[in-house]
């Protein structure tokens, strides 16, 4: 298997072969809507891959080849969709721990902007005088408060430890070819600046400079990330539903929401996935929940979390589903030594690898929750590599935007999340919010 593939849950109960064929039926036509792309300014994901803009990636490796020779930290300043998914793929191939490694040779990335917490930033910059640094900063408006405060951090950080002119080949913009404050800044201070197209949304642009530039600088190769995307590109537009992994999730999630699960976990047995959950939840959540509708997204890592919410999953309200990224391979073996007196009673698992183990708890995990009545959607992946997880990213993006249109909701729009930063700007006193802050001050 060097693809993913996906499994559907079997004889929970809850569906039969007949409904799960007319939501397929409707995942088809749903495709059409996609790909049709009528009145939708939003599609420009779809064809990443397969445009493959050369020049582009090859100014992305070079840049990130320099910040290789002259930084140890890479500073990602960006929030949601502009930092998420960079964060995905960079967490899934270079673990915490490998950072600590000594002989890593690509910078450690770290971020900013995804948080307003004062003692994070007074830890950063307590970091960043011990090592040399370079930034991305990352909004595709230019006017995002988390980032914008962040950078004016940063930027002051890095033009005193450096002086304004290292600085500025320490720096790189990431936002609109035109507007925005960060293209001001960037365009007045002579940033090397990438652009985030206009046709692609936030939680779709981990293909454009917004992930790839991250991804690369943490020493991950975005030629094999683009060329799975670009295999699972051909995959889910062009075959049918039994060779078509993203339109069977599609029907599925659909099918199991009008039985009742409304809530769907994405569950994974590696740590590493932890952000790729993260990123997932934010696609599907800002995609789908709007006009009182949409699957609520959760995520579990086991075996970690089946110590914690396992209970729950198990025997709590059943208006659960979930998803399961399973992952053959491991890259590397750990020995489990051998203990002449045994007293923890391990020794019968030494002709096993931890993989194995780990494999054992999952298929475990999968029966347990099945048989309490939680359906499980299984997407095999052969390994993590950069491959496969664009072919993953792809995967989800696509399966989002056609489940999103079997929903009945645009799932390129956002209109919810503009309400809590008028809010904020109306109690932080920002002008144009006066009136806003005297009827919240009642
Ligand atoms: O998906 C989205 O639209 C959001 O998550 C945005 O990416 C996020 O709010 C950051 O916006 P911006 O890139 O404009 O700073």
């Amino acid at each position: 298997m060097s693809k993913i593939e996906i499994s559907l849950p079997r004889n929970c109960g809850l569906y039969t072969a007949t409904e799960f064929d007319e939501y397929c039926q409707k995942a088809v036509a749903a495709k059409e809507t996609l790909l049709q792309g009528k009145g939708n300014d939003f599609l420009g994901w779809t064809t990443l891959p397969q445009a493959r803009d050369t020049a582009m990636l090859q100014s992305i490796k070079e840049d990130a080849a320099r910040v290789e020779s002259n930084s140890q930290l890479f500073v990602v300043i960006g929030i949601g969709g502009s930092y998420l998914g960079a964060r995905a793929v960079v967490e899934a191939l270079r673990s915490e721990l490998q950072s600590l490694c000594p002989n890593q040779n690509a910078p450690l990335v770290v971020y900013a902007g995804h948080t307003l917490s004062e003692d994070y930033y007074s830890q950063l910059l307590q970091v960043l005088d011990k090592y040399h640094y370079s930034v991305a900063v990352i909004s595709k408006s230019g006017t995002t408060t988390e980032p914008a405060i962040a950078f004016r951090i940063v930027k002051n950080h890095i033009e005193k430890k450096y002086g304004k002119q290292e600085a500025r080949q320490r720096i790189f913009a990431i936002t609109d070819a035109q507007k925005g404050a960060l293209h001001t800044i960037a365009t007045n201070e002579g940033y090397k600046r990438y652009i985030i197209p206009d046709n692609v949304g936030g939680r779709f642009s981990v293909l454009t400079p917004v992930g790839l530039l991250p991804i690369a600088a943490a020493g991950i190769d975005i030629d094999q990330l683009m060329a799975g995307a670009a295999d699972m590109l051909k995959t889910c537009t062009q075959m049918p539903p039994q060779q078509n992994p993203a339109l069977q999730y599609a029907a599925i999630r659909n099918l199991l929401y009008q039985k009742g699960k409304k809530v769907e976990m994405l569950v994974s047995f590696l740590p590493t996935l932890r952000y790729m959950s993260e990123w997932w939840k934010q696609l599907y959540g800002e995609s789908e929940g709007k006009d009182h509708k949409g699957i609520l997204p959760h995520s579990l890592c086991f075996t970690t979390d089946l110590h914690s919410m396992g209970q729950y999953v198990q025997d709590g309200e059943r208006h659960l589903f979930e998803t399961l990224i399973s992952v053959e391979k491991a890259h590397t073996h750990v020995e489990i030594p051998f203990d002449e007196q045994n007293l923890d009673g391990l020794n019968y698992l030494l002709q096993k690898s931890l993989n194995e183990i780990n494999h054992c708890a999952e298929q475990g995990t999968t029966i347990a929750h099945t048989n309490g009545g939680v359906p499980v959607v299984k997407i095999q992946m052969p390994e993590i590599s950069a491959y496969t997880l664009g072919q993953l990213i792809y995967f989800f993006e696509f399966a989002c935007g056609v489940s999103g249109y079997m929903l009945g909701v645009n799932p390129f729009d956002q209109p919810g999340v503009e309400a809590y930063k008028k809010n904020m700007f109306a109690l932080l006193g920002k002008p144009g919010y006066e009136d806003l802050r005297k009827t919240l001050e009642n």
